[in-house]
């Protein structure tokens, strides 16, 4: 768990990189097709994504998980900001997802695997909140990704000044990071079947969209 001072200056760092989101958006929206859907964001961190979500899909109500206060009060600050009703902030762990059985539509996640303790676990958490058909859009940092490509990432991002924390943070999630075929065996052992995959072997980071039967 990282503290108060770094998860803010996590938050101000992304929003430079704006556009990441907003294409991991617009591969949600691709795969929703409800015109009202219940969309989750596990791992929600400053709420970015979701805020990027509302813009592609305003009649969507976005349920916002994640372990921290801090990352719960930064994005209820971030989409408060884009001036939308229907988003909830919920303290919890994907480990155990406080929501109904198949009460969503979507689950959309974005680099927040490296911290799940018990990942099959999770996997069969979102299993169990999505509606039959349901999707899950699924962002995670490559394990495959070289070690000397890191270290020109570590420089990149203090010489656009993300600050030692927020780059140790960034640096050491590839430590925990898994592989794309540890990612398809978490969604198969849950029982997804994989619909899509973008990202190559050793890119620094891949999506898997999953479907649950
Ligand atoms: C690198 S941040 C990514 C945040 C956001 N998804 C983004 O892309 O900006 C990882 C997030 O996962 C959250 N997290 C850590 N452990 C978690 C868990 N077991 N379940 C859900 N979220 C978790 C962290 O608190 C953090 O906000």
């Amino acid at each position: 768990m990282i503290d108060d001072k770094t998860a803010e200056e996590f938050a101000t760092y992304m929003e430079k990189y704006n556009d990441l989101y907003e294409y991991l958006a617009s591969v949600i929206q691709k795969h929703t097709s409800s015109s009202h859907p219940v969309i989750l964001d596990l791992g929600l961190g400053p709420g970015l994504l979701s805020v990027e979500i509302f813009l592609k899909m305003p009649q969507a109500t976005i349920i916002g998980i994640d372990p921290l206060i801090k990352m719960l009060q930064l994005a209820k600050g971030n989409v408060k900001n884009a001036d939308y009703q229907t988003f909830e902030p919920i303290i919890g762990i994907s480990e155990n997802i406080p929501l109904k059985n198949s009460s969503v539509d979507v689950i959309a996640s974005r680099f927040s695997l490296p911290y799940w303790t018990q990942p099959n676990k999770s996997f069969k958490e979102m299993a169990r909140i999505l509606k039959p058909g349901g999707k899950v859009i699924f962002e995670a940092l490559n394990r495959d990704f070289p070690t000397w490509k890191l270290l020109l990432i570590k420089i990149r991002m203090l010489f656009n000044r993300a600050g030692q924390d927020v780059t140790k943070y960034h640096i050491d999630a590839y430590k925990l990071a898994h592989t794309i075929e540890q990612v398809e065996q978490f969604f198969t052992n849950a029982g997804f079947t994989i619909i899509e995959k973008e990202g190559k072997k050793n890119e620094w980071r891949f999506i898997i969209v999953a479907e649950k039967k």
